[in-house]
């Protein structure tokens, strides 16, 4: 047997505050601002124990080995995992990005590198606004890789949020100056950059394409779907309503079977200033999203007025929408989905129904939100030609937005709030998912669609919708269809005075490390869906973890699981942001989610101190992840560095991609073979 992986003896923290005020404008250490009083379903247990012994007999045929106790796993456990044979990296606090032994990694990638034709060098000391809108922005975080002309790649990342402390020396939060501000303002957005994969290894060396692109504060979108137009969504400047300048805070996102990108618009309540001196409905509306009075940490408000919301009230509802960008076509304009609601959106990931008919994902990530799902009026054309994409790209403009209500299967007195499983061994059960709007049609009593649609979160308050520890990345596995959803933590179940407690499936108070959630639907247009609790996340020695009923002395411990992705062989793999919550750094982990394997998590990387592991792809012969906000730790800053990746010696920080291979006679050999 292999030994019990250690944990370093390190005081654990949660993640650095200056993360937290850069990243999502301090969510965490303000109350969770969802007020709203509705029950979580698992109250209402008794109507839901008739129908229960049915719902698991459907279960256990679709799950198959899914189910497998503990002790059957263990029985089978010594065999290996397609994908997942490699040895697994011991958790640390290195200033380096560590792999598995036998693995090369270099950076594909980094802040301030060039993305566009004439893009001056990077100067750290002498920054542009100009130079930075041709390079790579900041704090890269979901990524993707397209396929390009001629063996080549497209690489398409969000980059998240600035860390203006970290960017610039002796910055002073209180009086930015224009140049700083503007900087940020382009180091925000997306990147389209060609890559080229260096012959004979797994280096991807970025080119000036044809399709190089820079998405930033400043580029045109153009607004979508049933909420265009609408009063909501007019400005002084665009009084169409049609139009929005630029996209904040893309933290996850997706790749569309009609080879698009999807991003999710998520802490953008942290850019507007002055909600609290608004005027009613304004105000209460915005404190549903978290925008509170006063001025924002960047200041932005004092270059522009649009994120003044005393001046334009509605400007903020023109953010908080997943996006779609084309990254193969230059010239086009990207556009905002306001079909698929407006939250906090981690990401969008898409399924394909029979009929043609697409589902799109999305949680909504904060402690206590919803998790949504949305389906399209219209099929999705096979093909690559022309007419097949421009019908595609319109798909998510129709369509039905579902929010998810759960139900535990448990009596809720089983439900103590430790992580001790029930009696019936598991945290499961079944949900439905409510719809909010169709089109111009609203579901939801005293709402417009317009309303539902521009505030979705008061939305599923309405309906009941069921809350969660931070929504975070969810996707469906290609290989079984069955979605995984990662819920990052919640310190705020059971603790904070009138929030919510304990439920079957957020099972945990004071839930520093997370879970993730295994949801199955018969089809992806179906309306009820069974769960599992797959992981629940932690240190392995904590009574209260749980890895699928794999023996935990043989897991990698794991904190604050964020990102979801699969290989080819239908392994989950798995990116954390706050392992520091267990006196580690992030990484990346692959796990079975089949077999006798399953809920044996292996990590694989660790990115270096202070920074968060976002974006992961897996390929066959390839992984890569964006190392975000390296250094960003408690008291470090440009003055004062405490990480030197990648460039080593004293040099600053910087946000990159990095490339994983397995380097073979012949070339990169396949991940985990
Ligand atoms: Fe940007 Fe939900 O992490
Ligand atoms: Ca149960």
């Amino acid at each position: 047997m292999p030994p019990r992986i250690p944990l370093p003896l390190l005081n654990p923290s949660r993640r650095a505050a200056v993360t937290c005020e850069y990243r999502c404008g301090n969510a965490c250490s303000h109350e969770a601002p969802n007020p709203s009083a509705n029950e979580y379903l698992g109250d209402i247990v008794t109507s839901v124990i008739s129908r229960r012994g049915a719902l698991k007999t459907g279960a256990v045929v679709a799950f198959g080995v899914a189910g497998l106790s503990g002790s059957a796993a263990a029985q089978e456990r010594g065999g290996t995992t397609p994908g997942l044979n490699f040895e697994r990296v011991q958790p640390n606090t290195l200033d380096a990005v560590v792999v598995p032994k036998g693995y090369e990694q270099a950076v594909v990638i980094r802040w301030g590198d060039p993305v566009l034709p004439c893009a001056p060098k990077f100067d750290f000391d002498n920054q542009t606004a100009a130079a930075q809108a041709k390079q790579f922005g900041y704090n890269c975080d979901f990524a993707a890789l397209l396929p390009a002309h001629g063996g080549n790649q497209l690489l398409v990342t969000n980059h998240e949020y600035t860390s203006e402390n970290f960017m610039f020396k002796g910055y002073k939060s209180d009086s930015p100056t224009e140049e700083q501000v503007k900087i940020g303002w382009a180091a925000h957005g997306l990147s389209v950059v060609e890559v080229e994969q260096v012959r004979g290894s797994g280096r991807l060396k970025p080119v000036i394409g044809r399709c190089n692109r820079r998405i930033t504060m400043t580029t045109p979108f153009k607004i979508t779907g049933p909420a265009a137009g609408s009063d909501l969504l007019k400005t002084s400047v665009d009084p169409t309503g049609t139009v929005a300048l630029g996209t904040l805070n893309n933290c996850a996102g997706g790749v569309t079977p009609w080879g698009t990108i999807l991003s999710g618009e998520e802490n953008f309540n942290q850019y507007w200033a002055n909600a609290g001196q608004t005027a009613e409905p304004v105000k209460s509306r915005a404190a549903r999203y978290g925008i509170t009075a006063g001025a924002t940490s960047r200041k932005w408000e004092r270059f522009d007025k649009r994120f003044d919301m005393l001046q334009e009230p509605n400007e903020v509802n023109r953010f908080g929408y997943v996006i779609e960008l084309d990254p193969h076509d230059p010239e086009s304009t990207p556009v905002k989905h306001t079909a698929l609601g407006r939250f906090k959106h981690e990401c969008a990931n898409i399924r394909v129904a029979r009929d043609g008919r697409v589902v799109a994902y999305s949680g909504d990530d904060e402690r206590f939100e919803y998790l949504y799902k949305f389906v399209s009026k219209n099929k999705m054309r096979k093909g690559n030609s022309k007419t097949a994409r421009r019908h595609n790209i319109t798909l998510l403009d129709e369509g039905t937005l579902y929010v998810a209500k759960f139900t535990g299967d448990s009596p809720p007195g089983e439900i103590d709030g430790t992580g001790k499983l029930p009696s019936d061994k598991r945290f499961d059960g079944s949900g439905e998912w409510i719809p909010l709007a169709s089109g111009n049609r609203s579901f939801v009593p005293g709402m417009t669609a317009e309303e539902v649609y521009v505030f979705t979160r008061l939305a599923g308050d309405k309906v009941g919708a069921t809350k969660m520890d931070r929504p975070e990345d969810v996707q469906a596995s290609p290989k079984t269809g069955r979605v995984y959803v990662a819920l990052s933590n919640n310190v705020e179940r059971g603790v904070t005075p009138g929030k919510e407690s304990a439920t079957e499936p957020n099972p945990r108070n004071n839930n520093k490390h997370g879970q993730v959630l295994e949801l199955t639907e018969h089809d992806p247009l179906s309306l009820r869906f069974e769960w599992w609790l797959f992981l629940v996340c932690g240190d392995p020695n904590d009574p209260s973890t749980y890895f699928a009923g794999f023996p935990k002395d043989q897991v990698s411990p794991i904190s604050s699981p964020d990102n979801v992705a699969f290989d080819q062989y239908g392994n989950l793999w798995i990116s954390t942001d706050s392992a520091n919550a267990l006196g580690i750094n992030d990484g990346l982990y692959g796990v079975p989610v089949d077999g006798p394997q399953r809920g044996n998590l292996k990590l694989f990387l660790t990115v270096p101190r202070g920074a968060e592991t976002c974006g992961p792809i897996v390929q066959e012969r390839l992984i890569t992840v964006c190392v975000q906000h390296p250094g960003e730790v408690d008291g470090a800053s440009a003055d004062k560095p405490v990480s030197h990746w990648p460039d080593g010696g004293d040099s600053q920080p910087r946000p990159s991609v990095v490339a994983v291979w397995k380097p073979g006679r012949h070339g990169p050999m396949k991940i985990g073979s």
